[in-house]
């Protein structure tokens, strides 16, 4: 059986081989996740009246026949009838065939002008075949209108295809806002369609308890629901007034839930309930106050719930009781291995001034209130294995110790995966920097109010889950990643949509396409055609990120600048010669050549609006440009860019000192030295620093300008004092100027005094000040 299996599969490759002409049109068939290889082949099949769907051969699960069939059917006629297995002409047939490369959830589609044929393991590999297949009919496919049509074309070709990681998931919070029945299964299909596997559903919070407990009906009862502040920020809501009912929330009844966990499975999804402990329980004590230090009845939180204080007692046996009690109503409906307990941004106050947590501290001999929670982690682990499942929690599980077994997800940046997996513990890796779904994906100032933070549809797509620095060995621990959509400020499925979709698309290339297949513009591309499906399924997806990247690269004097967005197919227009462009602007073609100083203002129009504001690089040719310079003392890591080099580089910093082209200082002096290797006319040397009180960042007290000769003897010199307030908050620039006359030198020094520390009436008084610069800027005429 094996020997055949290898057969067919190289017979497969040599087929790839021969076709290695095809490859570059494989491109065009725009499947996402890209698949592994794809060789696009001449003509065509055609799904008519007469073609039928052929079920798998013995008696092996046919559920996918069934679902494939169903598309067809809410598509439109022509829907294929289902047939028996033998049928070889006019057909779509599903085999499995054993071949271990594939794994359990690859498969092979081939299409040829007489067939179609998926062949895999396991079910989950037709299903994901299925989804390709669906990928290369026409978009209508995914709509729901019933159309009738003569017939589908699907292209021939030969794809052979299987996952990068095994965890791909995406992640709802429901109990910042609810949502309905019918939208968790539109969810799920969107996790499908990108060959995910896993759906994460956040059930409790702060915010309201979601999951029916038979035991414990006070939980949905008066958990599940909070006074209506809908119509107030999420910071700003008021607390509940005197008699005011709690009318805004909802939950899942166990059947609702098992009616999910079934639509779920028939798509080969996981679902990964979430109950979160220790923190992020106020709610519950809204409905069963004796399971907190303080005992005291609180209300279900309307708006935010910062820090995080009252969290369950872990002094108590009743605490316990209540967890293994939920629990098992939990694991008796969801089939998952894994239950994640929450774990995170548990504020211990309450565990330091509670008489039953410090007795538990002392009698099972913790360190602290971290080693209490490790204890209490370890307990509910002790509890979740005798049932025979496994208990993942965010990163906060690893301080006191992780518990023997436990997962780990790793959303505080990459750190606890990496400490995690070196400790020999599985990982999932979902960083806020790539992977938090509820921060804005293009400029705040054009999109729906969120919760802050930036995550880019090409920041997504950039993310490696592997963490740089892990061993190979290690790195075998990495399950995969997610994106999560924490919904404090998304209050409808629409909005829901529209944060998680394109940036799952991104994520889901992400962890199943081998990583150097990965090409965003190719990826961008194929996003295009994907967007008409998600037109067909009425989804509101966001077109992402509108802002023009500037990036200007210095060759030979001159200066190339190229001109680049994550919207391909909409052209930028630009100026250089600092007008604010329009639609009738010059549209940009290729990269710009410049050998003078410039303005470059660049805008993306749809229809003739200004869709972002503009992104704006200023360059500044002087005799500096490219010298070597030297520091004194290094900028910080965090904000180093190239260091002194990008002081030297003729590019200006905007008013964003996160841009990328100013070099902060924390506590230190800017001390830089240019040489400009041999004696130069100077008229002017000039620098320019930001302040921004509120992060942190001041203007230096002086600026001193020295001047050396080659023979390093100083030959002029020039202090010039700040005009800037100290207080000022706004985002300021200033620039600091010394003019010399008839001075010709080779070294210029220029040291920009920190203040050092934060003034006494500044919030970070007595800590590090920062000093920020992006120039220096040496004039004089040879
Ligand atoms: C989290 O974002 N608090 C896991
Ligand atoms: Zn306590």
């Amino acid at each position: 059986m094996k020997k055949i299996t290898i057969l067919i599969f190289t017979s497969f490759l040599i087929g790839l081989v021969s076709c290695n002409q095809m490859d570059k049109k494989s491109k065009s068939l725009n499947i996402i996740p890209k698949p592994v290889k794809v060789v696009q082949e001449k003509g065509f099949f055609t799904i008519t009246g007469k073609t039928r769907i052929a079920k798998p051969m013995h008696g092996k699960d046919g559920s996918t026949a069934a679902y494939l069939q169903s598309v067809f059917k809410s598509a439109g006629v022509p829907v294929p009838e289902l047939c028996e297995p033998f049928e070889e002409k006019n057909v779509i047939r599903f085999e499995y065939a054993a071949d271990e490369e594939l794994g359990w959830e690859g498969y092979t589609l081939e299409v040829t002008r007489s067939k179609i044929e998926i062949k895999a393991n396991e079910p989950e590999g037709l299903f994901y075949g299925v989804q390709t297949l669906l990928q290369l009919l026409p978009p209508e496919v995914f709509e729901s209108q019933k159309t009738e049509r003569k017939e589908w074309k699907v292209p021939c070709c030969k794809i052979w295809d299987r996952p990068r990681f095994e965890w791909r998931g995406m992640h709802l919070d429901v109990s910042r806002h609810f949502f309905p029945v019918e939208f968790i299964k539109r969810y799920i299909d969107l996790i499908a369609m990108h060959k995910m596997n896993v759906f994460h559903w956040h059930l409790t919070d702060d915010n309201g308890w979601r999951i029916e407990i038979k035991k414990y009906p006070l939980l949905t009862e008066i958990a599940g629901w909070h006074v209506d502040r809908e119509n107030m920020p999420w910071r700003k809501v008021t607390p509940p007034g005197p008699g005011e009912k709690a009318t805004y929330g909802g939950f899942y009844s166990q059947e609702e839930v098992r009616e999910i966990i079934k639509y779920a499975e028939e798509r080969y999804i996981n679902i990964i309930p979430e109950i979160e402990m220790p923190g992020h329980t106020s709610e519950v004590f809204a409905a069963y106050p004796e399971l907190s230090c303080t005992g005291k009845k609180l209300y279900v939180q309307p708006g935010s719930y910062w820090p995080n204080a009252d969290i369950l007692c872990a002094g108590k046996e009743e605490t316990f009781g209540f967890i293994e009690d939920v629990l098992e109503e939990v694991i008796a409906l969801f089939p998952s291995l894994y239950i994640h307990i929450g774990g995170d941004e548990a504020d211990k106050t309450r565990w330091l001034e509670c008489t039953l947590c410090q007795q538990r501290i002392r009698k099972e001999k913790l360190k602290d209130e971290n080693e209490l929670q490790s204890y209490f982690i370890r307990r509910v682990e002790n509890f979740l294995n005798s049932k025979g499942k496994k208990l993942i929690g965010w990163d906060e599980i690893l301080e006191g110790g992780l518990a023997p077994d436990a997962t780990v997800m790793s959303w505080r940046g990459f750190k606890g995966g990496i400490e995690a997996a070196e400790q020999g513990h599985k990982v999932i890796m979902c960083p806020t920097s790539h992977c938090y779904f509820d921060y804005y994906q293009a400029n705040p100032d054009f999109e729906p109010e969120a919760i802050g933070g930036f995550t880019s549809l090409k920041k997504v797509y950039s993310f490696e889950p592997v963490p740089e620095g892990l061993s190979e060995e290690n790195a075998k621990f990495i399950l995969g990643a997610q994106g999560n959509v924490w919904t404090e400020y998304i209050k409808t499925p629409s909005h829901a949509e529209y944060m998680s979709v394109p940036r799952m698309t991104a994520l889901a290339e992400v962890v199943w396409s081998p990583a150097d297949q990965r090409d965003w513009t190719d990826f961008r591309k194929r996003l295009n055609i994907h967007f008409k499906r998600f037109d067909a399924l009425k989804v509101n997806y966001s077109k992402g990120s509108w802002k023009v990247d500037i990036q200007p690269v210095l060759e030979n004097g001159i200066y190339k600048v190229t001109l680049t967005s994550e919207q391909p197919d909409i052209p930028i227009h630009y100026t250089a010669d600092g007008t604010d462009p329009s639609a009738n602007s010059p549209v940009y073609k290729k990269p710009l050549a410049f050998s003078n100083s410039v303005v470059i203002k660049a805008g993306l129009f749809e229809s003739g609006n200004l869709m972002e504001a503009f992104t704006v690089k200023e360059i500044v040719f002087h005799n500096a440009i490219g010298k070597t310079g030297t520091l004194k003392d290094p900028p910080s890591k965090n904000y180093f860019a190239s260091g002194a080099a990008s002081l030297t580089d003729g590019l200006k910093g905007s008013e964003n000192f996160k841009d990328g082209y100013w070099i902060g200082f924390e506590g230190t002096d800017m001390d830089l030295e240019i040489d400009l290797n041999e004696d130069l006319p100077i008229s002017s040397v000039e620098a320019s620093f930001y302040q921004q009180a509120g992060s942190w960042i001041f203007m230096p007290e002086k600026v001193v300008f020295q001047i050396f000769d080659n023979n390093h003897i100083l030959v002029a010199e020039s202090e010039i004092k700040t005009t800037t307030p100290l207080g000022k908050n706004d985002a300021i620039i200033e620039k600091f100027s010394a003019g010399f006359e008839n001075l010709k030198a080779r070294y210029i020094r220029v040291i920009a005094v920190n203040i050092k520390t934060c003034p006494e009436w500044h919030v970070g008084k007595g800590s590090k000040a920062w000093v920020f610069a992006d120039e220096v800027i040496v004039n004089g005429k040879h």
